[in-house]
């Protein structure tokens, strides 16, 4: 679907990119320009800067770039077509529709019409005679009526057609299925029903939609959950179970539960605010999506030690999002839901308001597997605990901790923050001498997916850049530029190619503004050409050293043809210069 100019227009005045992006990040000023940390990477110290005067914004950390579009593709996932009906509902413009929605956003809304089918499919087969084992299972697990309904959970029949036979009857076909993975297509091409006798989890996006399932088997066997794969609707690595239901808790933290059951029982114990990832471990998309709904989070994972492995990763990624993390320290129970049904809601919330922040959890842990009163142990446990606050970020905390250590066992805090500073040296050291190898050993050369040819010139490249930046500033330049240099003459591909559609924009009488670009560039392309005018903004251009930059490329031009001249084969030569010679007695 093409989007009219005029109303792209329209858009861009009514986003302003400040308050759009300061809607999902702090942004403080700086100069000019303001600043925030980057919610497309793991960072500590800000490097997104949004420039007001040109409504674009680029992380000098990531690359990301590009203009209130390109932000809103790349936070909420969207398409560019998507991302512009986004922003527009946002500021209460409506998109003209030229009813040719791509192909792409059709099939989306097939399969979410399709899930939407099958939930309820599976909610019906579980208030059907036939789902009586799903219900009692769930029955067993103490799930209200009530819950089951605010969930929608459901039953898969025991049969390999049954969701395949009721989907065809309201239109939808085979493949369908498929891609929305509800049917699995066997090796001589039939096709069967991939939730077979499970009880059913549907997955609910923000904007309620079903975008993928869960389903558990009723006894032993395995495996014991099954869930939605990828499909065009759903990525489990950016999706998390009932952030429909917690976003709107009034509690200003989330808990973070293991799987669909935890969440379940905590929900029905009174505990909205709890999400669970998807079957995989917590992902630092996960982990920047729950610090957009909440500033602490309760980490409420198993008590074993798989758990507890998995408490630690969480831990460390959302001290990278920025997230204040506790932990819930379960005893006498495997998980919150079996804690509910023994000893009951207000034990948990008890228990939830016990929990301690993740360093001080670890210490605990730690401090129950030494016995401190022999030497031999103590001295391993002041190791090892001087080694986990070494890890400490931030300065005051270590000194906290390293002050509770030398009273718990009689040293001095002097010679304790003597010992972890000097972990945090080695510690240092390692990592630089990592970092070392791997730039020696090739590992760590970046490379530039939307212009490899930079890194190999990139003095050229940047003369390039410096064309594109005065082009796009001083459109009246064009033909001035042209009778210089044509595209073919740029030497880095990318820039080759950027170079010919702001020609052509120029010559349709197009807008150059960023936002215009969004169409025939990739979000990852954008972020460089955001890059070009951000690294260009504070030169100055003008004629002269527009002049320069030319001359740059020109040269290297030369160059090219001198280095083609001495990769010449020996037989090569010898033709070209008896030519020569030919030639010359000719005359
Ligand atoms: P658990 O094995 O801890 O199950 O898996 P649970 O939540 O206690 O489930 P119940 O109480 O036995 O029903 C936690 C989460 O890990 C994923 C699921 O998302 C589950 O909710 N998981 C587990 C799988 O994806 N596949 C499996 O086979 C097992
Ligand atoms: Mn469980």
């Amino acid at each position: 679907m093409a989007i009219s100019e005029s109303f792209i227009q329209q858009l861009r005045m009514a986003c302003d990119i400040t308050s759009i992006v300061s809607s999902y990040v702090e942004l403080k000023r700086e100069g000019r320009n303001k600043k925030c940390l980057c919610p497309f990477h793991l960072e500590k110290t800000p490097s997104l800067v949004v420039y007001e005067d040109t409504q674009s914004f680029y992380c000098f950390g990531c690359g990301t770039g590009g203009d209130v579009i390109t932000f809103i593709m790349k936070i909420e996932n969207l398409d560019y077509v998507e991302a512009v009906k986004f922003l527009a509902a946002r500021v209460g413009l409506t998109v003209p529709e030229d009813g040719q929605d791509d192909k792409l956003a059709k099939q989306r809304s097939r399969i979410l019409a399709l899930n939407r089918e099958a939930a309820r499919f599976f909610h019906q087969s579980l208030k059907s005679p036939e789902g009586r084992e799903g219900l009692a299972y769930f029955a067993q697990r103490r799930l209200t009526k009530k819950t089951i309904i605010t969930y929608g959970l459901g039953y898969a029949p025991n049969q390999w057609h049954a969701l395949l036979d009721h989907i065809k009857s309201k239109g939808y076909s085979y493949e369908e299925a498929a891609l929305a993975d509800l049917a699995v297509k066997s090796k001589n091409g039939r096709y069967y029903d991939k939730f077979r006798n499970r009880v059913i989890f549907p997955i609910i996006d923000l904007r309620g939609n079903v975008i993928g399932f869960g389903g558990r088997v009723l006894d032993d066997s395995q495996p014991k959950y099954l869930n939605s794969s990828d499909t065009p609707v759903f990525k489990k690595s950016r999706n998390l179970f009932s952030l429909n239901f917690a976003k709107n808790s009034p509690e200003k933290n989330l808990i973070l539960a293991e799987g669909y059951m935890d969440v379940i029982a905590m929900y029905q114990a009174g505990f909205h605010n709890v999400v669970a990832t998807l079957g995989t471990a917590l992902t630092a998309e996960q982990a920047r999506l729950i610090s957009r709904y909440a500033n602490e989070v309760i980490i409420a994972y198993d008590s074993d030690e798989a758990g507890q492995i998995a408490t630690t990763r969480a831990s460390n990624l959302f001290e990278e999002a920025g997230v204040e993390a506790r932990v819930l320290e379960i005893t006498g129970a495997k998980d919150p839901d079996e804690y509910i049904k023994t000893y009951g809601a207000d034990r948990f919330k008890v228990l939830l308001e016990q929990s301690e922040n993740v360093i001080k959890s670890k210490l605990k842990r730690l401090k129950s597997r030494y016995n401190l009163d022999e030497p031999e142990e103590q001295v391993k446990y002041i190791h090892e605990y001087c080694l986990m606050i070494s890890e400490l970020y931030d300065k005051l905390e270590r000194d906290v901790y390293a002050g509770s250590l030398a009273v718990e066992c009689n040293l001095s805090k002097a010679a304790v923050l003597e010992q972890v500073e000097h972990l945090r040296k080695q510690q240092y050291r390692r990592k630089k001498s990592k970092e070392w190898k791997e730039i020696q050993s090739g590992k760590a050369v970046y490379v530039d997916k939307i212009n490899p040819e930079r890194v190999k010139y990139p003095k050229e490249a940047k003369a390039e850049e410096g064309i594109l930046y005065f082009l796009l500033n001083h459109p009246d330049f064009v033909s001035y530029i042209l009778e210089r240099i044509q595209p073919e003459q740029f030497i880095t591909s990318w820039n080759q190619k950027l170079f010919a559609l702001i020609i052509q924009k120029i010559q349709q009488d197009s807008p150059l503004e960023l936002t215009y670009f969004n169409e025939q560039l990739s979000p990852d392309e954008m972020g460089r050409l955001a890059r070009i005018l951000s690294e260009n903004r504070d030169l100055n251009h003008t004629k002269e050293s527009l002049d320069d930059y030319i001359a740059v490329i020109l040269q290297h031009a030369h160059k090219l043809q001198d280095a083609e001249r001495s990769r010449f084969s020996l037989d090569d030569y010898e033709q070209y210069r008896q030519e020569l010679f030919k030639n010359k007695g000719k005359k």
